[in-house]
């Protein structure tokens, strides 16, 4: 179910629900920018497709202003991947609103723990994660990071959230409107 959320510094609206097919090529194109900076892993469009399920996207006026996605491994873990906001809007609290979508989803799946690995850490940490060894995710690093050419030199910090450490997150009428389901 869509969500409107109305941001606390600007009269923007944004929306946050799940990705549908049709987000595909916004997605294929957002991630691999950041791709590109080699920030974030790449994903082909046939990835993307096999995996939209997994996607939250926050759209403005229609466009697709950031995504994430939650990635299970177990029914304890799963990591939050593909994280990122289009850069014209950085810094509004669109990438904090993607989260909070995705740490409920979490929750609802009765995960115990959500990692990422990012090369901003400290976004992660105002938002509760703190960071741990890499090797502390074996299936990750199987998976995913032998496989990529950047895995001697990567600059990236492995951060995780115990879910039961959330403080339970109450709608705050000042910042989060009603919602605009249709
Ligand atoms: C990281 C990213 C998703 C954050 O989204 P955003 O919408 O810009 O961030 P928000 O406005 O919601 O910021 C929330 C808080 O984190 C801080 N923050 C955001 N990006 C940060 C960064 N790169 N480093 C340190 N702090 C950061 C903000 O200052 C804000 O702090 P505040 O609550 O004290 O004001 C976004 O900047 C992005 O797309 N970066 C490129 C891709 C990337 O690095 N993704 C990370 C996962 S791999």
């Amino acid at each position: 179910m869509p969500i409107g959320v109305r941001l606390e510094r600007e009269e923007r609206l944004l929306t946050i629900r799940k990705a549908k097919l049709g987000d595909v090529p916004d997605l294929h194109r957002l991630i691999n920018y950041y791709a590109g900076e080699r920030i974030m892993l790449p994903r082909t469009l046939t990835d993307l497709y096999e995996n939209v399920w997994e996607f939250t996207v926050a759209e403005e006026e229609g466009k697709l202003a950031g995504c994430g996605a939650l990635k299970l491994y177990s029914q304890e873990i799963a990591e939050i991947r593909s994280l990122c906001v289009d850069a014209a809007l950085k810094s509004k609290g669109i990438g904090r609103e993607v989260m909070e979508c995705l740490l409920a989803e979490a929750e609802g799946f009765g995960l115990k723990t959500v990692f990422a690995l990012t090369v901003a850490p400290t976004f992660f940490e105002k938002l509760g994660f703190r960071e741990v060894p890499r090797e502390r995710f074996p299936t990750k690093v199987w998976r995913d990071c032998l496989r990529c050419d950047r895995y001697a030199s990567c600059n990236e910090k492995a951060v995780t959230l115990d879910l039961a450490d959330r403080p339970v997150h109450l709608p705050d009428s000042a910042t989060e409107t009603a919602e605009v389901s249709s």
